[in-house]
């Protein structure tokens, strides 16, 4: 098989230098030393997506999660299309995003009401700033290496260069006043007793605990998710599930069905809006309340007024895209393409004698390259960076998409894109293997 990537064209070579000349970096802000396209979406159907350069990439990033069908899936397509003659934005309640809210509800066992927002990291910044308000604290516990998006609170110990002793946080961006970091406290994910240690001795200041079910790809141990809803039960501090990547892809109730924990309120994103910006804060009615603008004189208010919120587009694109996944058996599809790449990959690698962790769930998971078992943030840092950028370099070279450290399954993966990826791996392998030895 070998290189199949086709020499760089000249209108991608120009949209490039256009991008540098106008965009910081020429970036989206999404690029990462383990994530380098050096490639222009052209466009994106099924499984694939295409280059400005004639490539083909199946495609396991998936605009880093929301296409779980694949690109322009003709459900979502065409009730996107029959939408847009009715108008893209109202700033008042419409029929696509009261029916979202009420399928949100149906679904999502710790969702009583729904709040919207346009992103992930707003609808993350909004579950800790109702979590404030309901508890009246201001501290939010986060895990170390846990992501919540970019806003200030969520950006502390995502990948914090000095290990601090446990709660400190490490600010991971420039520009986040300081202050903000007094009011978070770090933890070790997968550590229920120095968890319970840091919850006992900051109980009364914490507003809530904010934790990814699955951080990044690290899925709980036994046990940890229910610990964690045992002592913020015990302590009466709000539980926050960030479940932005997990929501409607674990299950169709996300994480919380799927291990069968149920936080307090949950962060959703991504598959929900089937590709268009569009995210959700969920709850228990009598924190969600803080919403409710009969509230408005009171000090516990939470003003969430936003131009684009409860866009009825990203509600159509959304209820279509839930509907397909309704459909029997979407799921079960979705977990065995996923087992058998995550199999394959674990065997390649373990055959080539390349010491690698294999680690996710079967709809999201990837390879550290390491010999060490990789259950927390600071077991990752055994994990050689480079020998993963090198891996993604060499499956894009030969028309695999992934992201950084994901592999992303889609219900649009066939049989013969998961056998042409396991070829692919087979053959980056044998490379790596050679440089090593
Ligand atoms: C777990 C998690 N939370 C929050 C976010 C932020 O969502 P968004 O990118 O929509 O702002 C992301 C984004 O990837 C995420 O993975």
């Amino acid at each position: 098989m070998g290189v199949t990537r086709k020499p760089q064209s000249e209108k991608e070579r120009n949209l490039l230098g256009k991008a540098l000349r106008n965009m910081p970096a020429g970036e989206l802000g999404n690029g990462s030393a383990n994530f380098d396209t050096g490639f222009i979406a052209r466009e994106g159907r099924g499984s694939k997506l295409y280059d400005f350069s004639d490539n083909e990439y199946i495609d396991y990033l998936l605009g880093s999660g929301p296409m779980i069908l694949g690109h322009s899936h003709p459900s979502v397509t065409s009730a996107v299309r029959d939408y847009l003659e009715k108008g893209s934005t109202y700033f008042i309640p419409n029929a696509p995003i009261i029916e979202l809210a009420e399928e949100i509800v149906k679904a999502v066992p710790c969702a009583e009401l729904v709040r919207f927002t346009t992103s992930g990291t707003d609808a993350t910044f909004q579950c800790m700033r109702a979590a404030r308000a309901y508890r009246k604290r201001d501290k939010i516990l986060k895990f170390e290496g846990g992501f919540h998006g970019t806003n200030d609170y969520a950006l502390q110990s995502v990948t914090p260069k000095n290990l601090l002793s446990f709660p400190d946080p490490e600010v991971g961006s420039g520009g986040i006043p300081k202050a903000i970091q007094e009011t978070v406290l770090i933890s070790p994910y997968n550590d229920l007793e120095t968890t319970s240690r840091i919850i006992a001795d900051n109980h009364n200041d914490l507003a809530g605990v904010i934790v990814e079910p699955m951080q990044r790809i690290l899925t709980p141990i036994n046990g940890f998710l229910k610990g964690l809803r045992d002592l913020t039960s015990l302590y009466e501090i709000p539980l926050i599930f960030d479940e932005v990547v997990t929501g409607f892809r674990f299950a169709y109730g996300g994480a919380q069905d799927y291990y069968g924990v149920i936080p307090d309120l949950a962060a959703l994103g991504k598959i929900m809006g089937g590709g268009y910006p569009l995210g959700a804060v969920v709850g228990r009615a009598e924190i969600m309340k803080v919403y409710d603008s009969s509230l408005a004189e009171t000090g516990e208010f939470v003003p969430q007024i936003g131009t684009l919120n409860g866009n009825p587009i990203a509600a159509t694109a959304g209820l279509a895209t839930l509907a397909e996944m309704r459909k029997p058996g979407t799921y079960e599809k979705l977990r065995n393409s996923g087992q058998t790449l995550k199999s394959a990959l674990e065997e390649i690698l373990n055959q080539a004698e390349i010491p690698v962790q294999v680690v996710g769930d079967d709809t999201v998971f990837d390879v550290y390259f390491t010999s060490q078992p990789i259950t927390d943030y600071r077991s990752t840092l055994s994990a050689d960076n480079s020998a993963l950028a090198k891996f993604n370099k060499l499956l894009l070279e030969r028309g695999v998409l992934k992201a950084g450290q994901k592999f992303y399954m889609s219900v649009a993966h066939t049989p013969e894109d998961i056998q042409k990826t396991v070829d692919i791996i087979s053959e980056a392998a044998e490379e790596m293997r050679a440089t090593l030895v």
